[in-house]
């Protein structure tokens, strides 16, 4: 049997190979791009088969899967939340996902996405906050100040235009961190003492911390009018950031309902709290901000469309860098229906010649497409 289609093959992305592209693309550059495609993706919203992520809780973390597709790709991703992860030298978040072919089910991208998710994470937070803070907006509290933070603190100095950061960490090596990473980048720090002072007179608060519990962070009284509020942190069922008060007086905003009732701030308001699908915004279904003094939140969880459109746009810079290796991650069979004979030794029929296996290869630079069309 001969074969008429093309070789089984998926574009490996590796933690040490993403962390070459995004140098290579700039980080600045990848933020913008995956915002860009996100607001793309959104505006197809009705084009996506959604579900709310699977979870499996334990009493230390949550691991869940996030799958979503169109008519023509699949994605999913893998990722954990574990808050206590750092006493183990583990990150709280990791991750990795892939594109599959919809019309043969067919792998064509495997990619690493603890990198990724931080820069999707923020691309999401700054188009939200493109529609929903203040214009003029310049001043962002940044509370929790870990792996997140300095992909956050760039994603709203490029897409929104914040120049001073008002920052506060329980754990102060987590702040010196950032100073430190931030130096440099042209925002103006400031460190402070406690939330309430990092809060006051902000125009947008983002919190991004990590604590299993309902926490409030953000409480009634430390809330200004016209703040916009990014709240990351509160991603899963029991794990919230804002004081239950702070979502009563804010109109909110969240990625996809059925899933942030069940992982989102909103978890602690009653069934019928009203929310607004942030697609339906970009789409100029639904107004965003109506008012200078409006409170806004964007009750962020993380949604599989946004892991989407980063492997999209992760894949495709990849493939036309020549970054990441072919790999073999299903069977290589002449014949289909033969998948036994794959085990024997006898000589191969007419077909593709055989590879060693393991053999890996590197993309080729300069391509423009993934090993298949996608
Ligand atoms: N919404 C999303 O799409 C999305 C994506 C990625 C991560 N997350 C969530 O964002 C949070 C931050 O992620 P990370 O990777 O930066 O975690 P991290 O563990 O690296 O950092 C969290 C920081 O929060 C600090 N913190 C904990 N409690 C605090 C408090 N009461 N006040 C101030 N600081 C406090 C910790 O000291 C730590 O430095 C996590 O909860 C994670 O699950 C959400």
């Amino acid at each position: 049997m001969t074969r008429s289609t093309s070789l089984p093959t998926t574009l490996y992305l590796s933690a040490p190979e993403m962390i070459r592209l995004v140098r290579r693309q700039g980080l600045t550059a990848c933020i913008a791009g995956v915002a860009e495609r996100i607001r793309h993706e959104f505006l197809r919203w009705n084009e996506f088969d959604k579900s709310a992520r699977l979870a499996c809780h334990s009493e230390l973390g949550v691991i869940e899967l996030m799958p979503i597709a169109d008519a023509s790709q699949f994605a999913f991703k893998y990722v954990n939340g574990h808050p206590g992860n750092h006493r183990r030298g583990l990150p709280t978040v990791m991750a990795f996902g892939m594109l599959a072919d919809v019309q043969t089910g067919m792998p064509r991208l495997l990619s690493e996405l603890t990198l990724t998710t931080a820069i999707r994470t923020a691309a999401m937070s700054a188009l939200a906050a493109r529609s929903l803070a203040r214009p003029g907006s310049r001043r962002m509290a940044l509370i929790g100040n870990g792996a997140q933070a300095e992909f956050q603190a760039l994603a709203f100095r490029d897409l929104v235009g914040v120049e001073v950061l008002s920052l506060y960490d329980t754990d102060p090596a987590a702040t010196a961190k950032l100073v430190a990473n931030l130096a440099g980048q042209g925002l103006r720090l400031e460190v402070c003492a406690g939330t309430a002072e990092a809060v006051r007179g902000a125009d947008i608060v983002t919190t991004a911390t990590a604590d299993k519990s309902h926490a409030a962070i953000l409480t009634p009284d430390m809330i200004e009018p016209g703040m916009h509020l990014n709240a990351v942190g509160g991603d899963c069922p029991g794990k919230t950031e804002l004081h239950r008060g702070v979502l009563g007086l804010s109109s909110v905003f969240v990625e996809y309902e059925p899933q942030s009732r069940i992982e989102g701030e909103i978890q602690q308001m009653p069934a019928d709290f009203a929310v607004t699908e942030f697609w339906q915004v970009l789409a100029g279904r639904r107004p965003g901000r109506r008012s200078p003094s409006e409170v806004t939140v964007f009750d962020s969880v993380g949604f599989a469309l946004e892991d989407f459109a980063a492997l999209a746009f992760m894949g495709e810079r990849a493939a036309a860098l020549g970054f990441g290796e072919v790999i073999e991650l299903m069977p290589d069979a002449a014949d289909p229906k033969d998948l036994f004979g794959l085990l024997a030794s006898r000589p191969r029929p007419a077909g593709p010649a055989p590879r060693q296996a393991g053999a890996a290869r590197r993309m080729p630079p300069a391509r423009t497409k993934l090993p298949a069309p996608m």
